[in-house]
């Protein structure tokens, strides 16, 4: 195989002209840029974004701009390695910092790409989904997976920040990202279905055969839960790294169809090296300090502070006291394009 192909440049001048009037255009000048040898190669750059610096700009919207002029209230965590202003952190997901005030509400709407949210900040925010009240408590994870009705409304008496983050830059991709509005929903007079249903792992309701089970069963994953469950794996998990994926408690299966979340603890001093793996990811730090080093790079993060990191890249994160983080990744998505990969380091 040829270590460098021709260039534009060798052709001649007339034949450039005659292919752009013709509409096409030489593959071989191109190729490497998009079948690099032996791994890809990513525009996308580490992320960090600082929620001390990202908090007082997001309260500042809230004053600049009332959310009827904003519908959505949100500033996005544009990946470095395409400037300020690209609609995505990696590749395939979106992520933003929404801000709700008290009083205020989302009108209903569904769109065609899934979005999750994890709650940063505040007490008495809520979504419904499908006619169901999700309680937003910090930390908690929250679904309106693509095609679900949703809205979303503030009981509370303090600002409510989330972190969205959505499957966009796919859907946008290919031209069938869209949205539909509704007048708010009827809510159903009872609790979500992690408080019944799913209350405990491992049990669901008795259904007779061929009975319908909900694509999305269960949309909020409370942390409460999820925190006592990783503390217990890292009390029994000998030196294990303990990381926990979030799974439909119907078929154990990703939560949503292209999106993953694992939720990690890092014990006190722990430094944990995970192999290479081809899905990107985005850190949502829930508590705890620590540093990371990504590809080279150290990121010194604390509680509420979020960032990235692009596909097999070299990963080292410490925590310096016990930490939690939440992790979004698109290996859902590669799993089913049969190309997810993990190499040793
Ligand atoms: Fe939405």
């Amino acid at each position: 195989m040829a270590e460098t192909l021709g260039t534009l440049e060798e052709l001649p001048l007339d034949y450039r002209e005659a292919m752009t009037a013709a509409g096409v255009a030489p593959l071989w000048p191109m190729m490497r840029n998009v079948l690099p040898h032996g791994a890809p190669k990513p525009v996308t750059k580490p992320g960090f974004w600082s929620y001390a610096a990202v908090r007082p700009l997001l309260v500042r919207a809230g004053e600049l701009t009332p959310v009827e002029k904003a519908e959505r209230r949100v500033l996005v965590l544009s990946d470095p390695g395409r400037g300020a202003g690209a609609m995505l952190a990696t590749p395939s997901i979106y992520i933003g910092l929404q801000l709700l005030l008290p009083g205020e509400t989302a009108p209903a709407h569904r769109h065609t790409p899934s979005a999750a949210r994890i709650i940063v900040e505040g007490k008495g925010g809520f979504t419904v989904v499908d006619g169901e009240k999700l309680p937003m408590e910090v930390g908690d994870l929250v679904l309106t997976p693509g095609g679900e009705w949703h809205d979303h409304g503030h009981e509370g008496t303090e600002p409510v920040v989330w972190l969205d983050a959505l499957d966009l830059p796919l859907f946008v991709y290919l031209e069938g990202s869209y949205a539909e509005e509704a007048p708010l929903q009827a809510q159903r007079n009872r609790p979500d279905a992690s408080q019944v249903e799913y209350l405990a792992s491992g049990l669901a309701p008795a259904r007779g055969r061929g009975a319908q089970v909900r694509r999305y069963p269960m949309m909020r994953y409370p942390w409460v839960r999820t925190e006592a469950a990783l503390r217990e794996m890292a009390k029994w998990g000998g030196e294990d790294p303990v990381e926990a994926d979030f799974v439909n408690p119907e078929t154990g299966e990703d939560v949503l169809p292209i999106m993953g979340f694992t939720a990690m603890m890092l014990r006190e001093g722990e430094t944990l090296r995970p192999p290479l793996v081809s899905s990107a990811s985005v850190f949502h730090v829930v508590k705890g300090h620590g540093t990371s080093r990504i590809n080279g790079e150290t990121i010194a993060w604390g509680p509420k502070d979020t960032f990235s990191a692009p596909c097999f890249a070299e990963i080292d994160h410490h925590a310096g006291e016990e930490a939690f983080l939440m992790r979004v990744h698109d290996r859902p998505l590669q799993e089913k394009l049969r190309f997810y990969e993990e190499r040793a380091r």
